[in-house]
Order: C-alpha cells, then structure tokens, then sequence
C-alpha cells in the first residue's frame, strides 16, 4: 500500500478509522471471514465499497464484476448462469475445489 499520508483525505480518513488496516480481498484469511457467507453478503459489501470510492464510469454492473472478478481471484469456480446481485450462494461451496486443485475437472 502506498504510504496513507499519500492517499486523499477521505481515504485516510476510513484507513485510520480502521486501525491503519486494509484488509486483503483474496487470500486464505479473506476466505475465513467470507466462506459461510454468500455472493449475495459480498456483491452488497462490494457495492457499498464503491459507493464509497467510485471508479470512473461505474454503472449498474461495476459491483458485480468485482465481486466476479475477487470471488476469481480466490480460486472460485464460475457457474453456468452469471452472478447477479441476488443470487446467494455460499462462498465457501464455490472455494470447497482448492484443496482438489490438482486434480484435473472430468476427475472430480
Ligand atoms: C471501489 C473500490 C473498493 C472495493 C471494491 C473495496 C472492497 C472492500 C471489501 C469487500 C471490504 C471487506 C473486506 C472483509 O471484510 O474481508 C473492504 C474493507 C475495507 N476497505 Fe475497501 N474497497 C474499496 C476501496 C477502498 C479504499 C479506496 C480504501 C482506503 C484507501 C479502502 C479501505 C478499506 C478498509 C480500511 C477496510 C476495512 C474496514 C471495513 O470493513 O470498513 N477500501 N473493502
């Protein structure tokens, strides 16, 4: 991260409210916080996260492909229907295929 005096003063603002931490969004101790809960707890997350800090040209769509984009980042498996912000499936049910990584999908 770069150093927080950096960062405009509504950024610095949430990362001090938050005890300097930034919490990383993939990893095995995003998955420990996320796994029980669903696409649907983490699309809201995520859009309330942009509400806050909105990227240029964001639309409807935008939350939902980062939550796509970070549930892919921490090895999830896509669907064949595409995420929507209601859907709700447990994130751990999408993750449950890492500790099989290796082995190839027709096996599983
Ligand atoms: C639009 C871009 C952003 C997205 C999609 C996003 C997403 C998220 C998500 C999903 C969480 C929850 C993590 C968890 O509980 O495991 C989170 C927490 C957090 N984010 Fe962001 N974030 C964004 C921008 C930022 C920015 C720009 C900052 C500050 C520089 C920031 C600072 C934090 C902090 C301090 C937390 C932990 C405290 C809390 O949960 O409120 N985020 N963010």
């Amino acid at each position: 991260m770069p150093p927080l005096s950096s960062l405009p003063e509504n950024m610095q603002k949430v990362v001090k409210a938050a005890a300097g931490k930034v919490p990383p969004l993939a990893g095995p101790a995003f998955l420990g916080r996320w796994s029980t809960r669903t696409t649907k707890d983490l699309s809201e997350r995520i859009k309330s996260a942009v509400g806050g800090f909105p990227p240029e040209n964001a639309n409807e769509e935008t939350s939902i492909n980062l939550t796509a984009y970070i549930l892919q980042a921490n090895g999830a498996l896509s669907g064949t229907d595409p995420l929507t912000a209601t859907i709700a499936i447990p994130i751990g049910r999408l993750t449950e295929n890492l500790a099989q990584a290796d082995t190839p999908a027709s096996k599983r």
